[in-house]
């Protein structure tokens, strides 16, 4: 039987390189825009998922921006928790798989160090509480859903990550400075979208899966240094230019507070036989393909 798939959030960072990877295993697509479905309106997103016949549903969407979150905390419990969890009951309706992406900031990250699938959770800021919501709404309308905790997608240079815009910044002659005492693990989105089809494929899996990169945990300084040392390796750049280190809690556009160390482990996924890349892997390869966009 062709596999029939509806991806919510197929417009974001995440969600167009998910739908991509789709189409690629020659799966029937389904990824409604944000106006044909709203996620506010949970008859809109009963309607989509009842008519749609599809045998496994990707969430993808999010209100992603921390700010945005704390300036309207409605509306990211809304989109966050309660949308998902009525996602997650109606596939137990229609017997679809159901994946949901959360987040590594739902994590306490007062430690330094990689935190797996049984480390306790602590969010700390309206985004982080709405998606921990989201985890727990889901898994209680759905027990056999899994949702997949990623970390700083980087990897589509449509919707570029934090590697892609210090390169993009880099070759503007722009001046560089890039958090230094904050850790987590860049990953590639086109892994995500492989890593999640993988899970949904595999009957035995279900609950929360850490998914992201693997190594030591990196700052976003160490990021922006691989970044640009992959733009001076394939030529585009003359030489590694300076980056300044910032400290988080210097960041004057950073409303909401940040989590210091989030890097996970894939234990879970490694159960399932699913492997990932290393982050300066990913990173180099977001850099090579934001390259060759560019001509
Ligand atoms: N980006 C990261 O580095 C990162 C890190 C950790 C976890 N995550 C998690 O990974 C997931 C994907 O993140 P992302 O970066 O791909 O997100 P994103 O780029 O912000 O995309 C969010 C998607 O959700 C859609 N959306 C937002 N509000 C909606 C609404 N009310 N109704 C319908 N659709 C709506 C957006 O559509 P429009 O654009 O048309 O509004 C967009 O397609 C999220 O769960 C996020 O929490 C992301």
């Amino acid at each position: 039987m062709r596999m029939k798939i509806l991806v919510f959030g197929g417009s974001g960072r995440s969600g167009q390189v998910m739908c991509r990877f789709v189409r690629q295993t020659g799966a029937e697509l389904l990824a409604p825009l944000h106006g044909e479905c709203p996620l506010e309106n949970t008859r809109a997103v009963s309607d989509m998922v009842l008519s749609s016949g599809a045998n496994l549903v990707v969430n993808c969407a999010a209100v992603s921006g921390l700010e945005a979150c704390g300036d309207d905390p409605l509306r990211a419990h809304l989109i966050n928790a309660v949308a998902p969890a009525a996602m997650a009951l109606l596939c137990r309706h229609t017997g679809a798989r159901f994946v949901h992406l959360s987040t590594d900031y739902v994590l306490d990250g007062r430690r330094a160090g990689l935190k797996d699938e049984s480390t306790r959770c602590r969010p700390g800021c309206t985004y982080a509480e709405s998606k921990r919501e989201g985890e727990m709404q889901v898994m209680e309308a759905f027990e056999e859903s899994i949702i997949a905790r990623v970390s700083w997608i980087c990897g589509n240079p449509d919707k570029p990550g934090f590697p892609e815009s210090t390169v993009t910044k880099a070759l503007a002659g722009q001046p560089l400075s890039a958090i230094a005492d904050k850790t987590s693990l860049p990953t590639d989105a086109e892994d995500i979208a492989r890593a999640v089809l993988m899970l949904a494929a595999d009957s035995s899996a279900g609950g929360i899966y850490h998914l992201c990169a693997q190594g030591e945990p990196m700052s976003w300084w160490d990021c922006a240094t691989i970044a640009t040392d992959e733009a001076v390796h394939l030529g585009a750049l003359s030489a590694p230019p300076e980056i300044a280190r910032q400290k988080l809690d210097e960041v004057p556009f950073f409303r909401e507070p940040r989590p210091r160390h989030t890097a996970m482990s894939c234990k879970r996924l490694a159960q399932h036989g699913i492997t990932m890349p290393t982050a300066e892997e990913s990173i180099r390869r977001a850099v090579r393909r934001l390259l060759r966009e560019r001509g």
